[in-house]
């Protein structure tokens, strides 16, 4: 972790738990706008279509949430940290080491054993000590993200505090489109970024992706919080939907090729 800092030990209820894995496009900052939407909504369940880091849901805390992401890895990380699970294995910040979990990683995933603790507690090893928390695959599906380099990592080797909070969640992993969402859900949506002027980004999700979430969201007759980059296409799709458009400064960020360009952000509501 590039400013080293344990995660907080969770005592009580609401002792405050940090996102365990980095993630690229976390909004752990965006905790303090989204609260007061919540606050009135709180009794709903909370759907994230787009988990990522969790920031969210760990930052609002419901008691019930379906916490959804097409990164099969990521969420196979929940489902074990969801059981309280201890990492084993050896935490070291170290270049050798880390290529060497890298390649044993990879070929859990080519055996068809990506769904295993062991996978679990690699991926997190692998998260928390490459560049930038970047999770990036070549064309045959290797895992290839680089040794990060960093001075001091805090690690985590037991997950125990997370259980509590994690059991009372769902986890899927599949596409948003067909999640399993119910009339009175409460929508958090923070699909990847609009990057403008391409119909085909880098980052996998396509403009026609934009399009469809957004018509997706716009189906639901609860509470829906959509954010995005604040590009004109952006805002002038959400607000041909009928959503309420505000937009906000973002933090500098973490973008997915690790550059950290200041962001303008959209957020974008309906039924709220
Ligand atoms: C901007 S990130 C979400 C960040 C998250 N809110 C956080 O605080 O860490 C977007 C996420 O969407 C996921 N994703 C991309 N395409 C998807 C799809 N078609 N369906 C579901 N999730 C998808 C990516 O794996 C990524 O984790």
């Amino acid at each position: 972790m590039p400013d080293g800092r344990p995660h907080a030990p969770a005592h009580g209820r609401h002792a405050s738990l940090s996102p365990p894995l980095k993630w690229a496009g976390g909004k752990r900052w965006q905790v303090r706008h989204i609260q007061p939407m919540w606050e009135a909504h709180r009794r709903r369940r909370l759907v994230e279509p787009f988990c990522g880091g969790l920031a969210m849901a760990l930052g609002l805390r419901p008691a019930r949430a379906l916490l959804n992401d097409i990164n099969p890895h990521l969420i196979n990380f929940y489902r074990w940290a969801r059981r309280g699970f201890r990492i084993e294995g050896d935490l070291h910040n170290d270049r050798d080491h880390f290529y060497k979990c890298r390649a044993r990683f990879n070929e859990l995933v080519t055996d068809g054993h990506s769904g295993t603790r062991e996978a679990a507690g690699l991926f997190y090893y692998l998260n928390r000590t490459g560049f930038n928390g970047l999770c990036r695959f070549n064309r045959s599906g290797a895992f290839n993200v680089p040794f990060g380099q960093y001075a001091r990592i805090g690690y985590t080797r037991d997950f125990a505090a997370y259980e509590p909070v994690l059991q009372r969640w769902r986890f899927t992993c599949q596409d948003f489109s067909s999640l399993p969402v119910r009339a009175d859900d409460f929508i958090y949506a923070d699909p990847p970024y609009d990057v403008p002027f391409t119909h085909y980004s880098r980052n996998g999700f396509s403009w026609p992706d934009q399009e469809r979430t957004a018509q997706w969201l716009a189906t639901h007759p609860g509470p829906v919080v959509l954010v995005n980059q604040a590009t004109p296409r952006i805002l002038n799709l959400y607000v041909s939907l009928g959503f309420r458009v505000q937009k906000l400064d973002a933090p500098r960020r973490i973008s997915c090729t690790g550059d950290r360009t200041p962001a303008l952000e959209v957020l974008a509501t309906r039924n709220l």
